[in-house]
């Protein structure tokens, strides 16, 4: 009895503790000015992995409310941005809304980037679900490949790739290209990132071109 009692308390302690962090990092945002908690996930992916610095171009797909947008903007030289939601204008910021799957979109992107390559593809893109399991799986990886095919014609050789990928969310196929493209692949999960989500970040750095 006893134990059953402390096991449901650990449970529940466990899921408070969890909120209680996630809130810190709300609260942190909103008093640091940030537009979303996800800018912490950024912060600490730059800290870690040093992916942008203050001569780099920056293209931040999925960018809206703009919390990515907004430290990268601090750092970096330029920062091109796309959603398929609206954004309020930052500084250092151009945006285009659209949805980053479309052809023409993607030709916008280069078309901002004139005759310079980036430094860096940041996507923190997730597809809509639909609750069925085969067709989620299928829209993270077309998503994924799209995007990979695109920094691959964009980058600058030594430009990193940084996309949000759910557990089982990169195919072999496409860790395979990755490892040929890059010379460095990983995961991480910053510790911003909710635990419960499956969510985690491909980081790709190092790109041969
Ligand atoms: C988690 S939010 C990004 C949060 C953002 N990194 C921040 O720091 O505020 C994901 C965004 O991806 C956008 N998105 C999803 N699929 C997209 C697509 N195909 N093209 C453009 N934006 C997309 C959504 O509209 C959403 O705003």
């Amino acid at each position: 009895m006893t134990k059953v009692r402390n096991k449901k308390l650990k449970e529940s302690s466990k899921k408070w503790l969890r909120r209680q962090m996630n809130d810190q990092y709300v609260e942190k945002a909103k008093k640091a000015g940030y537009r979303s908690r996800a800018a912490y996930k950024i912060l600490e992916i730059q800290q870690k992995f040093k992916i942008f610095d203050q001569h780099s171009i920056v293209l931040d797909l999925g960018a809206a409310p703009g919390g990515w947008s907004q430290v990268v903007a601090n750092i970096a030289k330029k920062v091109i941005a796309i959603d398929l939601l609206d954004m309020t204008p930052l500084p250092n910021v151009q945006f285009i809304r659209g949805d980053f799957a479309e052809e023409r979109n993607m030709q916008m992107l280069i078309q901002l980037l004139g005759n310079e390559k980036a430094d860096a593809v940041l996507s923190d893109m997730a597809p809509n679900t639909c609750g069925i399991k085969k067709i989620d799986h299928l829209r993270i990886i077309n998503l994924l490949e799209d995007v990979y095919n695109f920094s691959i014609k964009i980058l600058k050789p030594g430009g990193s790739l940084v996309a949000k990928v759910f557990q089982g969310g990169a195919t072999n196929d496409l860790l395979r290209n990755l490892k040929q493209s890059f010379a460095k692949v990983g995961h991480f999960k910053p510790l911003s990132s909710r635990k419960e989500s499956p969510e985690m970040y491909l980081i790709a750095r190092g790109y041969r071109n």
